[in-house]
C-alpha cells in the first residue's frame, strides 16, 4: 500500500488544514522531525486512522478530533489507486467515510458501515497493517513483544491460515453430520429388526384369511338369494290386497256417483213443483194483465179529451176576460160622460150664482139706479160687476149651447155600450160555465179509470208468471238428462259390486313378512361375518405391507451404513489435516525459517553475522509427555556464544533486533500476498540508539527498501544525525507542515 498525499485538519494541532504531498518527494528514506507535541504522530497515525476509523497509539480516529468538521484525506495505490476521505464531528463523535477510485467513482459510504466493509474486503486487516507498515515507540504491533499466542495468530493471518482453519472446522462439522446420522442410522435398523413381524408367518395367515373370506362371501350370496324370494312372496300378497282395495274404492266411487245423480234429479222436481201452482193461475192472470192494457188505452183517449176540453175552456176564460174588462172599460167611459155632464150643468149653477152675487153687488152701489146704462158702464165702481155679470152670462150661453148637449150625447153613447158589454159578459160567462162543468166531469172520470188501473197492477202477476214459465222450460231440458245419468250410474255401481268378490285372507300377508324378516336378519348377519373376514384380511395386508416395508427399509440402511464409515474416516483426516495440527504447523513451521531468514539478512547489513534469529514452532511440554505448539523467537548472538528471547540484549541492540523483526514480517506479508510494500511507517522506533548504532540501523533500513522493494519509508527521529541521514525532511511545527 502506497500512500501519496495526506491531507488533515481538525485533528490536535492541524488547525487549519495541512498537506503532505509525499510523491512530490521521491522514492526513499523521509526523516519527519519537529518538537514534542507538533503532531508528528498525529500526521502519521492519521493513515491508519482514516482506513480502519482507529489509531495505533490513541483508540478511536474520534477521540484525537479537536473540530466539527475534522477532516482525513489519503489519496494513494492499493492494488489500484484510490482516495479516502474521513469526517469526524468531534462533539457527537459522528463520522462519515467515502472511498473512490482512480476515476473519481465511490466505492463506498458514506455510511460506516458500507466504508468498513470495503476496507475489510480490500484492506489487509488492521493487525496484519501494524505488523507490516507500521511500528512506534509505543511498541504497538511490534513482533518482538507480543504474547506467544498472539504472535501466532498473526503469523496465521500472514499466512491466511484462517482460511485453512474454517475448511478444517467445516471437514469436523461434516465428520460430526456423519457420525450423527450414523448413530441415527444404526438406531433405526435396531429399532426395525427388533419391532419388525415375519413376512413368512404372516403371509400364510394372510392366505387363510382370504379363504375364510370367500367362504363368508358364498353364505351371504345364499342369504341374499333367500331374503330376495322372501321379498318377491310379501310384495305379490301385498299387491293381491292393493287390488282389492282398488276395485272397492272404484265401487264405493260408482255408488257414491249414483246418490249424487240421484240427489240433483230430486232437485230438479222439487224446483218444478215449486212453481206448478203459479202456472196454473196463468189464465187469470193473463186476463188481468189484458184488462190493464184496455184501461190503458181507455185513460190515454180520456186524457186526450180531457186536454181538448181544457185548450176549449182555456180559450173561453181568455173571452170571458176579454168581456169583463170591455165592460169595464165601457162602465168607466160612461162614468166619466156622467161626470161631465154634472160638471157642466154645476159651471151652469155657478155662473148663475155669480150673476146673481154681482147684480146684487151693482145694486149696493148708491150711484147704480141714477145712471143710464151707457153712463153706468163708465162707472168705475160698477165696470167689475158689470164684467163678472156678462161673462158668467157668456159662460152659460157657451155651456148650454155647446158643453151641455155635446155631455148629455156622450152620456147616452156610453150607457148604450155599457150595457152591451154587460151582456157580452154574461154570454162569455154562460160559454164558460158550460164548458168547465164537462171538464170536471172528464178530470172525475180520468181519476177513477186511474184509480183501476193503479189497483189491477198492484196485483199484476205476470212477469213472475214468465219466470216461471223460463225456469220450467230450462227444467224441462235438463230433468230428463238428469234422470238417465242416474239410472246409468245405479246400473254401473251395481255392476261393480257384484263383480267386486269376496276380500283377500289377511292372515297371508303377516306371514309372509315374517318369513322376510327372518330372511333379513340372516342375511345381515352374513354380511356381517363377510364384513368381519374382509376386515381381518386388510388388517393383515397392511401388517405385512408393513413388514415388507421395514425389510426393504432395513436393507436399504444396512446398505447405506458400509459407505458411510468410509465417509467419515474420510473427513476426520481432512479435519485433521487442514487443523492446528496439520498444514497449519507445516504452514507456521515453514514461515519461522522464512521470517528469521529475512531478520537476519537484514542483520547482517548492520551487524555482519553477530546476530542470527530463529523460531521456535514447538517446545517440550512441561510434563514431559510430548510437544506442544509454540512460536517463540531464540536470538543468538554469535561473538558471545548466547541464546535467548533477546531479554539480555542492550537497548540499542533490542531496538535493532526487534526492528529487524517487525521489517521481516513485513517482507514477509509481501512476499506471502504478492504486493509491494509501498510506504512504511517508523514512529520513533529508534529514539535511545547512539551514533554506530543509529547508523547500522539506517544501514538495515537501506537494506530493507532495497530487499523489499519499498517505495517510501517514514520514520520519526530527533536525534539530528539520523534527520541528516534521511533522502528528505519533512518538517512538522505546531499544527504546519513544511518540506526541506
Ligand atoms: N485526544 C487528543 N485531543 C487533543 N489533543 C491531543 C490529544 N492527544 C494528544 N493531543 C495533543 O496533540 C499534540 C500533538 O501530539 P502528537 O501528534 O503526539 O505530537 P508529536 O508526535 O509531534 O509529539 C500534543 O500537544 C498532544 O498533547
Ligand atoms: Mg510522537
Amino acid at each position: 500500500m502506497r500512500i501519496d498525499k495526506i491531507r488533515l485538519s481538525g485533528f490536535t494541532t492541524y488547525k487549519q488544514e495541512a498537506e503532505l504531498d509525499l510523491a512530490a518527494l521521491g522514492p526513499g528514506i523521509i526523516a519527519v522531525a519537529g518538537p514534542n507535541g507538533s503532531g508528528k504522530t498525529t500526521l502519521l497515525e492519521a493513515i491508519p486512522g482514516a482506513i480502519y476509523r482507529q489509531t495505533p497509539s490513541r483508540g478511536s480516529v474520534a477521540s484525537i478530533a479537536t473540530a466539527r468538521d475534522a477532516k482525513i484525506e489519503l489519496v494513494g495505490e492499493n492494488g489500484a489507486p484510490f482516495t479516502v476521505r474521513l469526517d469526524v464531528d468531534a462533539h457527537n463523535g459522528r463520522q462519515e467515510a467515502v472511498a473512490i477510485d482512480g476515476a473519481g467513482e465511490p466505492l463506498a459510504g458514506p455510511k460506516v458501515k458500507d466504508y468498513d466493509r470495503f476496507v475489510a474486503e480490500h484492506f489487509p486487516s488492521p493487525e496484519v497493517y501494524l505488523a507490516s507498515f507500521f511500528a512506534s515507540q509505543t511498541g504497538v504491533g511490534s513482533v518482538l513483544k507480543m504474547s506467544r499466542s498472539d504472535r501466532r495468530a498473526l503469523f496465521g493471518k500472514l499466512l491466511g491460515i484462517e482460511r485453512l482453519e474454517n475448511m478444517a472446522e467445516e471437514a469436523r462439522f461434516r465428520a460430526r453430520a456423519v457420525e450423527a446420522d450414523m448413530a441415527a442410522s444404526r438406531a433405526a435398523l435396531d429399532a426395525i429388526r427388533d419391532g419388525a413381524e415375519d413376512v413368512a408367518t404372516l403371509e400364510a395367515e394372510y392366505k387363510e384369511a382370504k379363504e375364510r373370506e370367500a367362504a363368508a362371501a358364498g353364505a351371504a350370496r345364499q342369504a341374499g338369494e333367500k331374503l330376495k324370494e322372501a321379498t318377491a312372496a310379501r310384495d305379490r300378497l301385498v299387491e293381491e290386497a292393493k287390488e282389492y282395495e282398488r276395485a272397492s274404492l272404484t265401487a264405493r266411487e260408482a255408488r257414491a256417483k249414483a246418490n249424487s245423480a240421484k240427489a240433483d234429479l230430486a232437485g230438479l222436481e222439487a224446483k218444478v213443483a215449486a212453481i206448478a201452482p203459479i202456472l196454473e193461475r196463468g189464465p187469470e192472470i193473463r186476463a188481468a194483465a189484458a184488462r190493464i192494457q184496455a184501461l190503458e188505452a181507455e185513460l190515454e183517449k180520456a186524457r186526450a179529451l180531457g186536454e181538448e176540453k181544457a185548450a176549449e175552456h182555456t180559450v173561453l176564460q181568455a173571452e170571458a176576460t176579454r168581456a169583463a174588462r170591455a165592460y169595464e172599460q165601457a162602465n168607466f167611459a160612461h162614468k166619466e160622460a156622467d161626470r161631465a155632464l154634472r160638471d157642466a150643468e154645476a159651471r151652469v149653477g155657478e155662473a148663475e150664482v155669480r150673476i146673481r152675487s154681482a147684480k146684487k153687488a151693482t145694486a149696493g152701489v148708491p150711484c147704480a139706479g141714477l145712471l143710464d146704462d151707457e153712463k153706468r158702464s163708465g162707472c168705475p165702481a160698477l165696470v167689475g160687476h158689470f164684467k163678472t155679470e156678462e161673462a158668467a152670462r157668456k159662460e152659460i150661453v157657451e155651456l148650454n149651447d155647446t158643453l151641455i148637449p155635446m155631455a148629455s150625447e156622450a152620456f147616452k153613447a156610453t150607457s148604450d155600450k155599457k150595457l152591451a158589454a154587460e151582456k157580452e159578459v154574461v154570454a162569455a160567462n154562460a160559454k164558460l160555465n158550460a164548458v168547465g162543468g164537462e171538464l170536471g166531469e172528464y178530470r172525475l172520470k180520468y181519476r177513477k179509470a186511474q184509480e183501476e188501473l193503479s189497483g189491477l197492477k198492484a196485483k199484476d202477476e205476470s212477469a213472475k208468471l214468465a219466470r216461471a214459465e223460463a225456469e220450467m222450460a230450462g227444467h224441462r231440458l235438463v230433468i230428463d238428462a238428469a234422470r238417465k245419468t242416474y239410472e246409468t250410474a245405479q246400473a254401473e255401481a251395481d255392476r261393480l259390486w257384484s263383480a267386486l268378490g269376496a276380500p283377500p285372507d289377511l292372515g297371508a300377508p303377516s306371514e309372509a313378512r315374517a318369513a322376510l324378516a327372518a330372511a333379513q336378519v340372516a342375511h345381515e348377519a352374513a354380511l356381517l361375518d363377510v364384513q368381519d373376514e374382509a376386515g381381518r384380511v386388510v388388517r393383515l395386508d397392511e401388517q405385512l405391507k408393513r413388514a415388507r416395508d421395514a425389510q426393504a427399509k432395513a436393507a436399504a440402511l444396512a446398505a447405506k451404513l458400509a459407505p458411510m464409515e468410509t465417509e467419515l474416516a474420510e473427513w476426520r483426516w481432512l479435519g485433521r489435516g487442514l487443523g492446528r495440527e496439520g498444514v497449519q504447523a507445516l504452514e507456521l513451521d515453514a514461515a519461522g525459517p522464512r521470517v528469521s531468514g529475512l531478520a537476519n539478512e537484514l542483520l547482517a547489513d548492520a551487524y555482519g553475522s553477530r546476530f542470527q534469529i530463529r523460531f521456535e514452532t514447538q517446545a517440550a511440554k512441561a510434563d514431559g509427555k510430548g510437544v506442544k505448539e509454540t512460536f517463540d523467537v531464540v536470538v543468538v548472538d554469535t561473538e558471545r556464544g548466547r541464546e535467548g528471547n533477546g531479554e539480555d540484549l542492550s537497548g540499542g541492540e533490542k531496538v535493532i533486533v526487534g526492528e529487524a523483526l517487525g521489517l521481516a514480517v513485513g517482507l514477509f506479508h509481501a512476499q506471502a500476498a504478492g504486493v509491494s510494500l509501498g510506504t512504511v511507517i517508523r514512529d520513533e522506533t529508534v529514539g535511545a540508539l547512539d551514533p554506530e548504532n543509529g547508523e547500522k540501523y539506517l544501514a538495515m533500513l537501506r537494506a530493507f527498501l532495497r530487499v523489499g522493494r519499498v517505495h517510501q519509508l517514514l520514520y520519526v527521529a530527533h536525534n539530528p544525525a539520523l534527520v541528516d541521514m534521511a533522502d528528505a525532511v519533512v518538517r512538522v511545527e505546531d499544527g504546519r507542515i513544511e518540506v526541506r
